[in-house]
């Protein structure tokens, strides 16, 4: 016992530990240690190489050089399989679930419970219903997988972690789809498996998670190690500054509006299940409008409705006058209405494909990607790398598929996107979901100048200082309803939680 960190009390020590990608040397020897009972915080700018490192530790890539020690000794990890059976478990950001089995059978899944050889049904349900519990996950075990929401299927990823014993639990952030319930509950369990002596290693882009949960932060920067800090006591200045190598003095920009014509305008949308119900609100040339509220509060689904994703029962959604009710999103898109969805991989890219192909998809129909009725691949090739240079896209590789480039990098595609083509309205949903400060600072800066062009803009968002700092008017959402449109000084964090969780008036 003792509090020293001697080599032998460390649960996971790396020397030296490097990957080269195919062009690129994602890690370059780095050394990094986990001690058990620890919240070992991975910090980092997108593509530095946090998740590389942990999926070495987690079995899925194989280092080029350097060596792993676990609990003291030597190891080499050859898959996910040998790392489990030592207790190393991974969640990662993207997930490894199989949508047509149930909760149950995701759970065991390569760790299946057999009975003289045959599937033991019975006991993989009693075994499931415990971990769950445990857990205290809202799921049910014959549920399909399919079915849940992203949050859900996030909960049943880190349940499935929890099938054996623990000792290192490897977590790339978790909490990014999740709501603020469910994160203090994934916090409380991280407070009692350390209390058990489990090591974690946790990747987040939030500064109030460092500080709610963790106990060290290592900084890495293009695929090195620059320094480790108690993360009690490190200020949040010099994190940035360590981790981008530069002072990032303003965050949000200021932003000059210049509110002209109404652009879009939704009048009374109701949609099936009422998960908007009778939403009216309006955004004009030249101003950011800002839709805040909880997790399923209807302000996202608000705009998915409105962009003819999901269905309307009534109302009326109106673009720049013309009456584009339950239009296509093709018709809409062809109108200067254009949506960015919060969830890369489901809705906005086709990972398989390149970024040049990412970027140019919705808008193959016009000039420079097509003349007439052909393509111009040339024009395409021009105008994509011109765009992948100014969202500073790394590595600036556009031929690469998407599924290579790190989380961030991914969103700087998908935002891409949106200069492909004349566009009056766009519609933001959560655009900084898992990306660094840097790269935040970036997209605030590109939604300023597209709001300073003359663009109507709506920002969909559960990031509060976002909405704080970026928005000229704001409705808050509660309940499918638009609870309170705020402008102005009313624009304050007091009166936007208020809203938040407010009863509807009987
Ligand atoms: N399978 C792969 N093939 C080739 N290059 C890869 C692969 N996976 C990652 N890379 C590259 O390795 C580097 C590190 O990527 P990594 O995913 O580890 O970053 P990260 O720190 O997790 O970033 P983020 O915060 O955006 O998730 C990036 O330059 C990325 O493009
Ligand atoms: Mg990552």
């Amino acid at each position: 016992m003792g509090g020293s960190p001697s080599g032998a009390a460390l649960l996971i020590e790396t020397l030296g530990i490097s990957k080269q990608y195919p062009g690129v040397l994602a890690l370059d020897c780095v050394d990094f240690t986990l001690r058990p009972g620890e919240v070992h915080v991975l910090f980092g700018e997108n593509g530095a190489g946090k998740s590389t490192l942990i999926s070495i530790l987690a079995g899925v890539q194989r280092p080029t050089a350097g060596a792993v020690l676990f609990r003291g000794k030597p190891i080499v990890i050859e898959s996910v399989h040998q790392a489990r059976s030592l207790g190393i478990s991974a969640v990662f950001q993207e997930f490894s679930l199989v949508p047509q089995m149930s909760v149950e059978d995701n759970l065991f899944l390569g760790a299946e419970i057999l009975r003289g050889g045959v599937l033991d049904k019975r006991a993989i349900r009693v075994r499931a219903r415990e971990i769950i519990a445990r857990l205290g996950f809202p799921l049910r075990p014959e549920a399909r997988v399919g079915q849940l929401t992203r949050a859900e299927q996030q909960m049943v990823e880190i349940a499935k972690a929890f099938r054996s014993d623990l000792s290192v639990l490897i977590l790339d952030e978790p909490t990014a789809s999740l709501t603020d319930r469910e994160t203090e509950q994934l916090f409380a369990l991280i407070d009692q498996i350390k209390a058990e002596g489990v090591g974690i290693i946790y990747i987040t882009h939030r500064m109030q998670e460092i500080r709610r949960i963790g106990d060290r932060i290592t900084v890495l920067r293009d695929g090195r190690y620059v320094a480790t800090l108690d993360a009690k006591t490190a200020e949040d200045d010099e994190l940035v500054r360590l981790m981008t190598g530069r002072v990032i003095s303003e965050l949000f920009p200021k932003i000059r509006f210049a509110p002209g014509e109404e652009r879009l305008r939704i009048e009374h949308l109701t949609t099936p299940k009422r998960t908007v119900a009778d939403v009216s609100l309006s955004v004009s040339a030249g101003e950011i409008v800002g839709l805040a509220g909880l997790v399923g509060s209807g302000k996202s689904e608000v705009m998915r409705a409105a962009f003819g994703i999901d269905p309307i029962v009534s109302g009326r959604v109106i673009l720049k006058g013309e009456d584009v009710t339950a239009k296509s999103t093709h018709h809409l898109l062809a109108r200067g209405l254009f949506y960015i969805p919060p969830d890369r991989r489901e809705e906005g890219l086709v990972m398989m494909r390149s970024c040049r192909e990412n970027i140019a998809l919705p808008s193959l129909d016009q000039p420079p990607f097509s003349r007439g009725f052909f393509l111009d691949r040339a024009g395409e090739a021009r105008k994509t790398a011109e765009l992948a240079d100014r969202m500073n896209l790394q590595p600036r590789r556009i031929e690469r598929a998407v599924d290579f480039f790190s989380g961030g990098n991914q969103q700087k595609v998908l935002l891409a996107r949106c200069l492909t083509r004349p566009v009056d309205v766009f519609i933001f949903d959560e655009p900084t979901v898992g990306v660094d400060v840097g790269t935040r600072a970036a997209i605030y800066a590109f939604i300023r100048d597209l709001c300073e062009a003359g663009a109507a803009v709506v920002l969909v968002s559960s990031d509060l200082p976002e909405i704080l700092h970026l928005t000229r008017r704001v409705y808050v959402f509660y309940r499918g309803r638009v609870q309170a449109e705020l402008e102005g000084d009313a624009i304050n964090e007091a009166n936007l939680l208020r809203h938040f969780f407010e009863r509807e008036a009987a």
